[in-house]
Formats: structure tokens, C-alpha cells, sequence
């Protein structure tokens, strides 16, 4: 039997597999308590935990919720099975924030068929059929991160240098777009060579190895783009224990403020663009839909560039580039 890791809080202490739906009980005079279930891909990240942080002190303002986070264990089949479980348990809403695209797509369908509603945060699935998405616009940082490597290294028309680039999970979508966006601008520069672009699946261990792998092969590498700053982190040590760091500029995305900012802040990370987490955000989406309410498709919250020169100030915002969004078919009831 599957094994789930249960990080939960509401009224009810859950066994591992006892009913979710055993939450829905009457509180305050006849008031409906809804049962949210929250799949998370994995806590081992910072940003991810985080991510649930907010997502809890933002469900402990609604004492009509029951929010039970279940952590995936950075495992797809492991993810599967909880969100399998919410539909069985016909929790009222699912909130899933997906390891990777292709797993993940036909349970998010399953619980739709299902008629439960589905709340995707930061990641996506590959089809339509989910009620609305909450996260950042991953193409959009790209071309900033691409921007920035192109002002590091030269400015554009005159940009020169070889860039290694080390990405998130690359079955995920802001991993693919994060890659795309860069080099959409970077491959306009005929000066820069962009090396690397291997999954390191997001972890900074992962990252070091890469990065200790491409400083023996390649005697030059003028800067490091990676899909995460924990990633960027870790291929700025390896290059410091082998004496290159300060002649490699290190570009790493989430900004997070005990993370990349303070990475910025100490000049160990070159720049950062803020990747903000969908947690509260995607709790109010959920209960706008339990409440009957219209919701959008899709809800792209906004990035913001950090570097050395802006840190203090707290970054400088970026426009959003996306279109305005479609509205969400019909809310479950
Ligand atoms: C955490 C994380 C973040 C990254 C996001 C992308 O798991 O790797 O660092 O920005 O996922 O989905």
C-alpha cells in the first residue's frame, strides 16, 4: 500500500489512509466545512516549504477549511496515488503542485471527470481540463534571466561568453519554459555559446556535480545560468572550492529572501528573478469556486529582478507579458 506523508492541519487527525471526507463535519451552527486536499511535490526544497508555510497560516484564517497537504516525495507514482486517494475520499477541491507533466496529467483529469475541482499551482499538466492555474510566467523569467546574461556579458550586439546552463526537472513545464525563454534572447547574441543544459531536477547536490563535471572539462565558462537559485548556489561552490568563482557570473531564479537575495547580497549569486509561491493565492481561488464564484484560467502572479545594485530596495518589478486570461469554465458547486 502506498505510504503518503501527511503535512496537515484543520480539526482532524488523519491516519494514513483513513477518510479525508471523516473532516466534514458541522462546525459553528450548521456550517459546511470544506475538506481542500494539497498534493506537494516534495519539501526537501526551501521554497517549497515555504510555499505550505504560507499556504497554512493562510487556511488558518478559515475555520470553514480543512486543508490536508500531503508531501509527494519528489515521487510521481507517489503523487498519483494521493491524488487518486482525494478523488476517492471526494475531498471538495484539489490543489496540486504537479512533480512533472506527463505523470500527472490523466489523475488531474480523473478528478475533473470526477467533478471535483482542480487548482494547479506552479506547475502545470498537459491538457486543459483542470478549473485554474496559480504561478508565475516561467517564459517570461526566462527572457529576463537571457536579458541579464546578455547585459553581464556585454550588452546586446556586442554580448561574448560561454554560458553553462543547468535546468530544473525537465518533465516540467516552468523547467522547459524557464530553458526556452533564455534562449530566446541569449541565441540572438553570435558572440555567446550557451554550454550544459542537463536536468539537475532542481537540487543543489545535483547542481554542484554538474557544475564540478563542466569546470574539468571546460576552461572557460563566463557565466552559470540555472533554473533555481539553489542550483545556482550549488555551482557557485563548486567553482569556488576549484578557485574560478569570481570570474563566473551566476544568474539563479526564486529569490527567495533567506536564499537568493542574501546569495545576491553577498555577491556569491550575480542576479535572481523572484519566482513567488501560489500558496495563498490558490487557497483563495478554491474557495471563490466553492463559493460558486467565477474564476479565471489562469492566474500569473508577477516576478522581480534582484541584483547587486537593487537588492536593498527590495528588486525592481517586471511588467507581466501575459495576456489577459480566459475565464474559467463553469465552478464545481
Ligand atoms: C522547488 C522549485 C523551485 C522552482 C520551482 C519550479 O521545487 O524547484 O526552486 O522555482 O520548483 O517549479
Amino acid at each position: 500500500m502506498t505510504r503518503f506523508h501527511f503535512w496537515m492541519i484543520g480539526a482532524c487527525a488523519l491516519a494514513a489512509t483513513a477518510a479525508l471526507t471523516g473532516c466534514k463535519k458541522e462546525r459553528d451552527a450548521g456550517k459546511k466545512v470544506y475538506t481542500i486536499g494539497f498534493s506537494q511535490t516534495t519539501v526537501k526544497e526551501p521554497w517549497r516549504v515555504l510555499f505550505n508555510e504560507r499556504l497554512k497560516e493562510a487556511a488558518d484564517k478559515h475555520p470553514e477549511v480543512n486543508l490536508v497537504i500531503l508531501d509527494a516525495d519528489d515521487r510521481t507514482e507517489e503523487q498519483v496515488a494521493q491524488v487518486r486517494n482525494f478523488i476517492d475520499q471526494k475531498v471538495d477541491a484539489i490543489l496540486i503542485s504537479p512533480k512533472e507533466a506527463p505523470g500527472l496529467t490523466r489523475p488531474v483529469e480523473e478528478a475533473m471527470d470526477a467533478g471535483i475541482p482542480v487548482i494547479l499551482l506552479d506547475r502545470s499538466v498537459s491538457t486543459d481540463k483542470y478549473t485554474s492555474f496559480v504561478g508565475g510566467d516561467n517564459l517570461q523569467i526566462g527572457r529576463e534571466a537571457g536579458k541579464l546574461a546578455v547585459k553581464f556579458l556585454g550588452g546586446p550586439g556586442q554580448a561574448k561568453g560561454i554560458i553553462y546552463e543547468i535546468c530544473g526537472g525537465l518533465a516540467s513545464p516552468p523547467a522547459q519554459e524557464r530553458r526556452d525563454g533564455f534562449h530566446e534572447i541569449v541565441e540572438k547574441e553570435p558572440g555567446i555559446k550557451i554550454l550544459g543544459g542537463l536536468d539537475a531536477d532542481w537540487k543543489k547536490d545535483n547542481a554542484m556535480a554538474k557544475m564540478q563535471d563542466a569546470l574539468s572539462r571546460y576552461s572557460e565558462i563566463d557565466l552559470v545560468y540555472a533554473h533555481n537559485d539553489p542550483m545556482a548556489h550549488g555551482a557557485y561552490l563548486a567553482a569556488k572550492q576549484a578557485g574560478r568563482a569570481d570570474k563566473i557570473k551566476f544568474i539563479g531564479i526564486d529569490a527567495m529572501p533567506d536564499e537568493g537575495q542574501r546569495w545576491v547580497r553577498t555577491g556569491e549569486l550575480t542576479a535572481t528573478l523572484l519566482y513567488p509561491t501560489p500558496g495563498e493565492k490558490g487557497l483563495e481561488v478554491a474557495l471563490d469556486i466553492l463559493a460558486g464564484k467565477p474564476v479565471e484560467k489562469r492566474y500569473i502572479l508577477p516576478t522581480r529582478v534582484f541584483t547587486q545594485e537593487n537588492v536593498d530596495r527590495g528588486g525592481d518589478p517586471v511588467e507581466p507579458s501575459t495576456p489577459t486570461p480566459a475565464t474559467a469554465a463553469a465552478p464545481a458547486s
